[in-house]
Parts: structure tokens; sequence; C-alpha cells
């Protein structure tokens, strides 16, 4: 069983995709952290972030194991790894290191951008996740005001904007709704109602 969920920066995926996999007894994986841990690993050795062989090895030695999301999740981390994530021969590198996760016995959640597309095209359900840019902005503010990190809305929201137009207009595996994606909009919705839609959503499409 394999749950493929993609969306922008801040739209909710990471949360639903965790309550998922607990939900359905899955692993989890978000693939953001493959991206965010190779950018760290760059940015902490001095190295430069536009040499694809030297971010191709830093990516062979990745252990998922050992990312920490809560060092990882830095804001500077995450421009990186969007600069980063147009690198076609690292992608492949973290994608073939995202199947052989994908394919471990029960199966797994999978969050980022081209799960639906290119990681797991077969997955059993996909879900695209979005919200306005506003409501995301003001949902990352909130979540970095409460780390008690510095966080201005509008220069939030300029980030955001400025990732989200790179993730979905870069050559490889850009950013986009996979055709059998199910979209779902949490512009609206609170995190229980997101997560009860999705449930629906899963639960309907294990039916057929
Ligand atoms: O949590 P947030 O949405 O801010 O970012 P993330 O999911 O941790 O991803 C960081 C960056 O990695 C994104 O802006 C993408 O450029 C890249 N990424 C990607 O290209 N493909 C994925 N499957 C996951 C992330």
């Amino acid at each position: 069983m394999i749950i493929a969920i993609d969306g922008p920066a801040a739209s909710g995926k990471g949360t639903l995709a965790r309550r998922l996999a607990t939900h359905f007894e899955l692993h989890h994986l978000d693939t953001g952290l493959t991206y965010r841990a190779v950018a760290a690993a760059l940015l902490a050795n001095g190295l430069p972030l536009g040499d694809e062989q030297v971010a191709i090895d830093v990516a062979r030695n990745l252990d998922l194991a050992k990312m920490d999301k809560s060092v990882l999740s830095a804001h500077e981390i995450g421009e990186a790894a969007s600069r980063i994530a147009v690198l076609g021969g690292l992608r492949e590198e973290l994608v073939n290191l995202q199947k052989r996760f994908a394919s471990t016995p029960p199966g797994a959640v999978l969050d980022g951008r081209d799960i639906g597309t290119v990681v797991c095209p077969d997955a059993d359900v996909k879900l695209f996740v979005t919200a306005s840019a506003e409501a995301r902005a003001r949902r990352r503010t909130d979540e970095m005001a409460s780390k008690g990190q510095e966080a201005v809305f509008a220069s939030v929201l300029d980030d955001l904007k400025r990732r989200d137009e790179r993730d979905s207009t870069r050559s490889v595996a850009p950013m986009k709704i996979a055709d059998d994606a199910h979209l779902l909009d949490t512009t609206e919705m609170d995190i229980e109602t997101a997560f009860q839609s999705a449930v629906d959503i899963v639960a309907n499409a294990r039916k057929n």
C-alpha cells in the first residue's frame, strides 16, 4: 500500500502524511528532508550548491535514519534545498533511495513534490494538498513564531511564492498534480478536518 502526497510548501502535507501513516500503519518518509539533508551537508562544509557531482556524492552517503527534522527545518536550509532540487543527477540518486524506502513492506506514505508523478507513479492513492499562498504563509509564520524564531508574514509569503515558482517551473520533475491525484484544498480547513477528508479519500480508494 503506497500513499503519495504532493503539494507546495506549508500546505500541511507533512502533518497529513505523518498522521495517515500512523492511522494506516505504514512507514512514512518526508522526501523534502532528503533534499534538505544534502543541502545542509553542503552548507556545513562550505561546498557549492550548484556542483552536481559533489551533491550526488553527499546523497550517496545519506542515512535516512539520521535525518533530524528539527535541525533541517531551518529556513535557509529549505531555500538551499529548493536550489539543489533542480539538479537532475542528484534527483535521480534521491529518487532511487525514496523508491527503495517505498517498496519496504507493508508500504509507506511519502510526501514531497514529485511522489505521484515520478517516485511512485503506481501509488494506490495520490493526494495533492494545497492551500492559498496567504493561508500557507500564515501557517508557516505561526509555526516559526511558536518555535521562538523571528517571522515576518510579508517576507515568509514572498519566500513561499519564490519557492513555489522555482519548484513548479524547473525542467526536471517539476511540482505538478498527477492526472489521477485527488485535490485537497485546505485553505478553509483546520488540520483535523483535512485529516478526516484525507482518510475518507484513502478509504474510498482502497475499496475500489
Ligand atoms: O516543508 P516545505 O514544504 O517547506 O519544504 P520541503 O518539503 O522540506 O522541501 C524543500 C525543498 O525540497 C522544496 O522546495 C523542493 O524544491 C525540494 N523537494 C523536491 O524537489 N522534491 C521533493 N520530493 C521534495 C522536496
